[in-house]
């Protein structure tokens, strides 16, 4: 049978599934309180840069499957199955996630569902949210017990939305514990996500606490693996090794696996640091803090990261950064994405301003938001602006037009060949051969 679908909060993760929902042919609804986002959406401008989404999302607009809403009436008159996509970040000054907006969406939704519906929760939230937010849903809906709430985290990585949403590595389902609508929830998924299903990708049925921690600890597991090859890298600095080739020579084992583990500047954005940090507060409030104490360390080792690269190029400008010029390439916290939530490009790039030093940024899609998250630092309008006149180049996020710099270009515009590659992207043999003096985080 065929489901219509609304989809709560279009951030990120919202205006991706949305618009990739109606792509596979369902009648989608999306729900933001945010007017402006909704006008965006609707006349099909993607508010935020992803490689691929915009052409999707404007294809359901035209099709007429997919729109946009302000109104919870609307939807809730809409749909049977309501995805909740809204955000969880970081409370302000403390480690543990804000839920105000999933908390939100279900105080707002629920006293509306007079039918049988299923709210489906993808947002990242800590372990026990999905049980309280069942007790709410039945509680304020008319439908009661014929409002069921599943949960089925989101894995979608950023530059990759799309390919990670019609693509997934596997689905995972939290079941309620009542039976008969654990079944129920459980048909309607399975039909929901039937052409995933028939190319074979895993379904996981679990229980709502399992499926909420097999979120934050796929999270809380690729942020240790960066941070154990970046703890390699301050190793091998001190021991004149390459982490480069360390981690080559590692990823053959396929235990280990050579994803995540390339070294440098480490991890930023609005999942990984937030998300170990909101576990390890959790871990905390359920008096299992023991477990989780290594993740402090893992934070720890990522934000060394980022002093030692303000440190190496500190080294390159002999001991100060007052009177000196710093070409920094990169400000969105990875390449194929324009967001700078926690990236450890901008971080380092305002340091040093901190610092006396004045900074000149260029990112390919970041720039806008760059801007507004450090309006104090100057902007270039290309690779070769940012770098004029530099005593000190950085290459701090591996946007791949930086990888394929010509070294021999950049070398006629700075004041002095002096680079620091903070993500390991460059060849060092070619950059020394054309006279640069070449540094790099974990290399000798
Ligand atoms: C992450 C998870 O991958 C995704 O599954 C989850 O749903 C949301 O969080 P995302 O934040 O989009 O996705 O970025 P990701 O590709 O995971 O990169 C995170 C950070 O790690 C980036 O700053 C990246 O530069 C850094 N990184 C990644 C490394 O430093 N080294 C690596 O080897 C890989």
């Amino acid at each position: 049978m065929s489901h219509r679908l609304t989809v709560i909060g279009t951030g990120y993760l919202g205006a991706t599934h949305a618009a990739c929902m109606a792509d596979l042919g369902f009648d989608v609804l999306g729900l933001d309180v945010d007017e402006a986002k909704v006008a965006r959406l609707a006349a099909g401008d993607l508010p935020v840069y992803e490689p691929g989404l915009e052409p999707v999302l404007r294809r359901g607009l035209e099709s007429g499957r997919l729109r946009f809403t302000t109104s919870y009436e609307e939807i809730a008159e809409f749909g049977d199955v309501h995805f909740v996509c809204v955000g969880t970040p970081q409370k302000a000054g403390e480690y543990a996630a804000d839920l105000t907006y999933v908390d939100e969406a279900i105080s707002s939704l629920a006293p509306l569902l007079r039918r049988p519906a299923l709210v489906v929760g993808k947002s990242t939230v800590p372990v026990g949210t999905a049980a309280r937010l069942a007790t709410r849903l039945t509680r304020l809906a008319p439908a009661g017990g014929d409002a069921v709430l599943v949960w089925n985290p989101e894995f979608l990585r950023e530059g990759f939305a799309v390919q990670d949403t019609l693509q997934p590595d596997r689905i995972v389902v939290g079941l309620p514990a009542e039976p008969g609508a654990a079944e129920h929830a459980e048909k309607v998924l399975r039909e929901v996500y039937a052409s995933m299903l028939a190319a074979g990708t895993p379904f996981i049925t679990a229980d709502y606490p399992t499926s909420e921690l097999v979120k934050v600890s796929a999270n809380a597991f690729l942020a240790t693996k960066i941070s154990f090859i970046n703890a390699m890298a301050e190793v091998c600095e001190a021991a004149h090794a390459d982490v480069t080739k360390l981690s080559e020579a590692l990823s053959y084992d396929d235990r280990i696996g050579g994803k995540f583990l390339g070294p440098g500047l480490g991890f930023g954005g609005g999942c990984l640091p937030k998300d170990i940090r909101a576990f390890m507060a959790r871990a905390g409030e359920l008096g299992v803090d023991q477990a989780l104490t290594f993740l402090r360390e893992v934070d720890e080792i990522n934000i060394r990261r980022r002093i030692r690269m303000v440190d190496l190029a500190r080294q390159q400008l002999g001991g100060s950064f007052i009177g000196r010029t710093v070409g920094v390439l990169g400000a969105a916290f990875k390449p194929n994405s324009d967001d700078v939530r926690d990236s450890p490009a901008l971080d380092v790039a305002a340091t040093i301003r901190a610092q006396g030093g004045k900074v000149t940024v260029y990112d390919p899609q970041a720039m806008a938001n760059a801007r507004r998250a450090q309006p104090s630092l100057d902007f270039g309008d290309s690779a070769l602006d940012a770098a004029r006149d530099a005593h000190a180049v950085l290459l701090l996020t591996e946007w791949a037009e930086f990888r394929e710099m010509d070294p021999s270009a950049l070398a006629e515009v700075v004041a002095e060949r002096n680079i620091v590659d903070g993500r390991n992207a460059l060849d060092p043999e070619t950059w020394r051969a054309a006279g640069w003096n070449y540094r790099a985080l974990g290399r000798p």
